[in-house]
């Protein structure tokens, strides 16, 4: 089992490059099934979610060629199994959207339910609700999901709460709907409004992506797309709050900041210094690092995904800081293992109470789910001596080569085997 080793307490320089963002990337090519044609994506990470999502498609009956930073899917050449089996969707919840893609294009799904994940229940009620409005037939018998409709129709679809892949799902099935759809109470993420773009580069006609409420004028049919997914906003927060722990100067290449503004906004009150230069972002931090208090929240709230890396950073900020997960019921899993570093951390049902301290000592740690990973990784940063990362998968599904981008900016790190060998 591969791990993560850091020595840490280095300040770090240089310059990291952004990748294409991986939540982005997935919903879009799961949309390559709304279309016979051959379809492009370029600026795709390499990923293990990216490899799993396109077996999922090789199982449904495309061919797909995976070229890191290149993914062509080949034109259909024999109708879909529209099939998502248990041994693929339960690898990455985000396989349930080709729930709505299936159901749209081919008049039948059956998908396995994506079970719950380290972090929470993760139910999919709000996309199956959506895809009953447009008429399919939604029976769940032995852990899968089966939707059957001849042709969807157009309906008003009102969420409970905004959900991401919900969104998704909803709008991929609507832009084969006959007639229109509006979506109420939708979710505002970037990929959401990239998704979009995408939807109407191949016919649909999508408005309002980015607000609460989209307008579809579903299609009879949809062309291929030659797409190039936009950098990755949660790995450009990151590196940034990476930065910001550990002190330095770097240029973080193609960095997203226009959808970053609430973390962008929440570090700078922590006393790291960004600024813009051109595609880029200077990201900087040489005097102390500030406690700040977080709620997250929604787009274009503070990001659920940048929660445990912040928390990381501010084990060592100057004063108390206050942290409250609104979006997931478990998604403090990262704080025993920091606390073992030396942080002070207590929690109370959502909230953690962040003491900081004046050092953290590297410990062998446990990775849980991918961005609690992160936050271990950048604990490690700060802290003195080794840390020791395991079950580095966890990192591998929405980071790519995080040791080696890390390194290059100065950092002590590397992927070790379990000799404890550089990997
Ligand atoms: C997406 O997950 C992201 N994944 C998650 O990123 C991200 O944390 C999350 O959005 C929130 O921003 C992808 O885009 C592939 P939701 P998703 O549906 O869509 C509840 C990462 O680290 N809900 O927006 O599954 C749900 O329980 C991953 O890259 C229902 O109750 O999240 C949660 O409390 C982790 N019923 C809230 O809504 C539903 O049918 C928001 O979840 C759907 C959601």
């Amino acid at each position: 089992m591969k791990a993560i080793r850091i020595r840490g307490s280095r300040p770090l320089s240089g310059t990291i490059r952004v990748g294409g963002a991986k939540n982005a990337a997935l919903p879009i090519l799961c949309a390559t099934l709304l279309s016979d044609g051959a379809s492009l994506l370029r600026n795709v990470p390499a990923l293990r979610d990216i490899d799993t999502t396109a077996a999922l498609l090789r199982f449904l009956g495309r061919d797909v060629i995976v070229a890191a930073p290149e993914v062509r899917v080949a034109p259909a050449t024999r109708v879909a199994r529209p099939e998502a089996p248990y041994e693929l969707v339960r690898q990455m919840r985000a396989s349930v959207l080709v729930l709505g893609p299936l159901v749209a294009r081919y008049g039948r799904a059956k998908v396995s339910l994506p079970g719950g994940c380290a972090i929470g229940a993760r139910p999919v009620d709000q996309h199956l609700m959506g895809l009953e409005a447009l008429g399919a037939k939604i029976t769940v018998e032995h852990g899968y999901v089966i939707a059957e409709a001849p042709r969807l129709r157009g309906a008003e679809i009102v969420f409970d709460m905004p959900t991401v892949t919900g969104t998704e799902n909803l709008l991929m099935a609507a832009a084969l709907a006959r007639g229109r759809t509006t979506l109420v109470n939708c979710a505002r993420e970037p990929e959401v409004v990239e998704l979009a773009a995408v939807l109407n580069k191949m016919g649909a006609e999508v408005q309002g992506a980015g607000s609460s409420v989209i307008h579809v004028v579903g299609r009879d049919e949809l062309d291929p797309f030659d797409h190039a997914i936009q950098s990755d906003r949660i790995e450009a927060g990151t590196f940034m709050a990476a930065i910001g722990a550990a002190g330095g100067d770097v240029l973080l290449e193609e960095a997203p900041l226009d959808d970053l503004e609430p973390v962008v906004a929440k570090l700078r009150q922590a006393g790291v210094e960004i600024e813009r230069e051109g595609a880029h972002a200077r990201v900087r931090r040489l005097g102390p690092i500030r406690a700040v208090d977080v709620t997250t929240a929604p787009h274009p709230g503070f990001p659920t995904d940048m929660q445990a890396q912040l928390m990381a950073m501010m084990t060592v900020a100057t004063g108390r800081s206050v942290m409250v997960e609104t979006i997931f019921e478990n998604r403090f899993m990262h704080v025993p293992e920091l606390v073992r570093m030396g942080a002070d951390i207590e929690t109370h049902h959502n909230t953690a109470i962040i003491q900081g301290v004046q050092r953290l000592s590297g410990a062998g740690v446990m990775a849980t789910d991918l961005r609690a990973s992160a936050s271990l990784v950048i604990a490690g940063l700060i802290a003195e001596g080794e840390t020791i990362v395991h079950r580095v998968y966890h990192l591998d599904r929405g980071y790519e080569r995080i040791e080696e981008k890390l390194a290059g900016a100065g950092a002590d790190v590397t992927r070790i085997d379990a000799n404890g060998e550089e990997a």
